[in-house]
C-alpha cells in the first residue's frame, strides 16, 4: 500500500509503518538530522511539556538512569520540548543532581530544542486540553519508537499530568525487537524469557515446523485452538 511508505507531511498524525520525518533540529548534542543521527539504531523520541517542571524532571531522571539499558538494545534516546537549548543545558544539570549523579557528569542523551514549536506542531505532539499560563497548548508526553528502517513501530500518548513508565518502554522495545525477527507475538505483561504466542495467521501445520521447541495449545470451552504458546525463540527466524 502506498501510504505505508509515505513520509508524513506537516501536522499529520503518524501511522504505524510510516517513515518518520527526517527533521533537522538543534539539540544539546549539537545539530541533528534524525535519520543520520539514528544510523542503524532504533530510536525513541519522546516529548515533555516543559523544562524545570516536576513530573518531567522525574521522567528524564529515570530515562537517564536507564540509558545504559537502551544502549545495550541499540536504541538511541532523544527528548524534546518547546524550550531553548540554554534552558535544556541548565535543566539537565538539575536532572543529574536529582539523580544524585557524580558532580560534573553529563546528561546521557540529546534534548531537542523546539522553542519555535515547529516540531511539536509537525509531529502532532500538542495537547489542546492542557494550557500553560499564557494560554498556549502544552506539549503532551508522546513516545515514538522508530525502527532501523526509520519507520514508526510504536506510539504512546500521555497527557501532561501523567508521567510515563520507562521500564515499560524498555519492555515494549524488547517485544518489538523480538517480533521484528520472529513470527511470534508477546502476551500481556510479557517479559524477556517468558513464552510467546503463535499468531493466528500461522496455520497449525506450519506452526510445528516453525517452532521446533514445541507449541502448547490451551483447551478452551469454544473448542477453538487459538491460544498457542511456544518458548521464546533465541535465534532469528529467516
Ligand atoms: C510537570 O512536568 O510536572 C507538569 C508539566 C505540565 C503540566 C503538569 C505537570
Amino acid at each position: 500500500m502506498q501510504h505505508r511508505h509515505r513520509e508524513t507531511d506537516r501536522c499529520c498524525r503518524m501511522l504505524l509503518g510510516d517513515v518518520f520525518p527526517n527533521f533537522e533540529a538543534d539539540s544539546t548534542f549539537g545539530k541533528m538530522k534524525l535519520h543520520d543521527f539514528l544510523g542503524d539504531s532504533w530510536g525513541v523520541l519522546f516529548s515533555h511539556p516543559r523544562d524545570f517542571t516536576p513530573v518531567c524532571t522525574t521522567e528524564l531522571g529515570r530515562a537517564a538512569q536507564l540509558s545504559p539499558e537502551f544502549i545495550k538494545r541499540n536504541v538511541k534516546l532523544m527528548a524534546l520540548s518547546v524550550d531553548s537549548l540554554e534552558e535544556h543545558h541548565g535543566w539537565s544539570k538539575d536532572i543529574m543532581a536529582y539523580n544524585n549523579a557524580e558532580p560534573g557528569s553529563q546528561f546521557p542523551f540529546p534534548i531537542i530544542a523546539d522553542d519555535r514549536r515547529e516540531l511539536v506542531e509537525r509531529l502532532g505532539m500538542l495537547d489542546p486540553e492542557e494550557k500553560d499560563r499564557s494560554g498556549m497548548p502544552l506539549t503532551a508526553r508522546c513516545v515514538f519508537v522508530i525502527g532501523p528502517d526509520k519507520k514508526l513501530k510504536l506510539s504512546i500518548l500521555y497527557p501532561a499530568t501523567t508521567g510515563r513508565n520507562f521500564d515499560e518502554i524498555l519492555r515494549v522495545i524488547d517485544s518489538l525487537q523480538l517480533t521484528a525477527h520472529n513470527r511470534v507475538a508477546t502476551p500481556v505483561d510479557w517479559r524477556p524469557g517468558n513464552s510467546v504466542m503463535v499468531p493466528p495467521s500461522i496455520p497449525e501445520t506450519e506452526a510445528a515446523a516453525l517452532f521446533p521447541a514445541g507449541v502448547y495449545t490451551k483447551d478452551l470451552p469454544s473448542g477453538k485452538k487459538y491460544l498457542r504458546y511456544t518458548p521464546q525463540p533465541n535465534t532469528q527466524q529467516q
